[in-house]
């Protein structure tokens, strides 16, 4: 049975739920699953933009059906071409003989690549920046968005009716459960810790293409109406709020003065320090604070808030003579991920030899752009004395004065 739901006149969201994925690109958690937005417009010509993972293809079909209503599908947009929109291209070339199929030249670079043998029947039209196209009464403007999150990326703007097809930007990971507006969800209170969690993970290495989108967007931002993603909510008012939320995790700057800490801790000892250190931290007024065991954290959390808080701390014990495993894994993916202008703490633990802080320290002068490494260490020779408490007091000093500061 069909589920679409209307976005404005002529224009459909067609898109499904996916409760089942447990890893998105087989790497991120999804706990609370993910939509796959595609949307179909009703003009003298049919057209849909961007296509849906395979795995709800059945619903899909019986949504375009529907909409279709016996009339021809005639067009198919392809922004982006990663495997969770473009997993049904070719289900809809066999259905629809006659569908015109839109794209980039990388976007059919990479159908050609994927193997895509039934679109070879079809017309293809490629696009590229400032191209537009009619379908009757709504004509189309193709906006590149390399990057954003694949090089082949475009975003389409209805310059009818100021409808922007995003692609992956403005996304989120979440299933809509029936809901499809941002005004229609508490964004800031129930997605935007899943939001950031998507955008800074999936496309946070990428933070310089993200302002070449945004500055584009800027030029067009009167007559945007509604912004339609390839995931989570469709956003028909507050862009303001969104763009600002992507503004800032494009340029790494924090959302917030707080402050993460990251630990690691092999028999409890690292964790009683930092645990001294966020009861410190209370005391002098600082309960902006989120703690994380990076050993049963799953990395895209920590990659999450780290782009969250503009204070960071990292408590590693010492292991096989460098930085405690899961732990060189996180700060390996702030690397890969372009982390950039936070302020650093470094705690450190070993038995037998303490190595982790001094590398830990390294990594960020030398690995990372603007990160601010605080002159006060604890150096932990297996548990928490009496030195090392007065470095825990030294330490915490710091932070809340950078974090005043700032
Ligand atoms: Fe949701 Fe880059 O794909």
């Amino acid at each position: 049975m069909h589920n679409v739901r209307k976005i404005v006149d002529d224009l459909y969201w067609i898109g499904a739920n996916d409760r089942r994925l447990a890893l998105f690109e087989n790497i991120h958690p999804i706990p609370e699953g993910v939509s796959y937005n595609s949307y179909m417009l009703l003009d003298e010509k049919t057209v849909v933009f961007d296509t849906v993972d395979w795995s709800v293809t059945r619903q899909y079909i019986e949504n375009i059906e529907y909409l279709l209503n016996g009339r021809e599908l005639d067009y198919l947009v392809v922004n982006h071409m990663e495997p969770d929109h473009c997993g049904s291209i070719e289900e809809l070339a066999f259905r629809y003989p006659n569908m015109k199929i839109i794209s980039s030249e990388k976007g059919f670079m990479f159908m050609r690549q994927f193997g895509y043998k039934s679109i070879a029947g079809h017309q293809l039209i490629e696009v590229k920046e400032g191209d537009t196209f009619s379908f009757g009464k709504h004509k189309v403007m193709f906006i590149e968005a390399p990057m954003v999150h694949w090089p082949e990326v475009l975003v389409t703007f209805d310059t009818t009716n100021g409808v922007l097809f995003s692609a992956d930007a403005f996304g989120s990971f979440k299933t809509l459960d029936g809901r499809l507006f941002n005004d229609e969800v508490d964004w800031d209170r129930d997605w935007l810790d899943e939001g950031r969690r998507y955008l800074t993970n999936i496309v946070g290495k990428y933070g310089p293409h993200i302002q070449v989108l945004l500055k584009k967007a800027a030029t067009i931002l009167d007559q945007i109406k509604v912004i339609c993603p390839l995931h989570g909510v469709v956003w028909r008012n507050n862009f303001e709020y969104i763009i600002d939320k992507y503004d800032k995790w494009s340029r790494y700057e924090p959302e917030e003065k707080g402050v993460l800490i990251a630990y690691a801790s092999m028999y409890g000892n690292t964790e009683n320090a930092v645990e001294i250190l966020a009861a410190k931290l209370a005391e002098k007024g600082i309960t902006n604070v989120k703690m994380f065991d990076v050993s049963n954290t799953h990395v895209s959390y920590l990659i999450s808030n780290v782009f969250k808080y503009s204070h960071l701390v990292l408590a590693s014990p010492t292991y096989n003579l460098g930085i405690y495993p899961v732990m060189h894994n996180f700060i390996m993916d702030m690397k890969a991920l372009n982390l950039q202008n936070r302020t650093v703490a470094i705690i450190e633990n070993g038995s037998w030899a303490r190595k982790s802080g001094d590398l830990l320290q390294e990594f960020f002068e030398t690995e990372l752009k603007n990160m601010n490494v605080l002159n006060e260490k604890v150096g932990i020779t297996s548990a928490m004395n009496n030195v090392n408490n007065d470095e825990m007091d030294a330490l915490v000093d710091a932070l809340v004065e950078s974090i005043n500061k700032n």
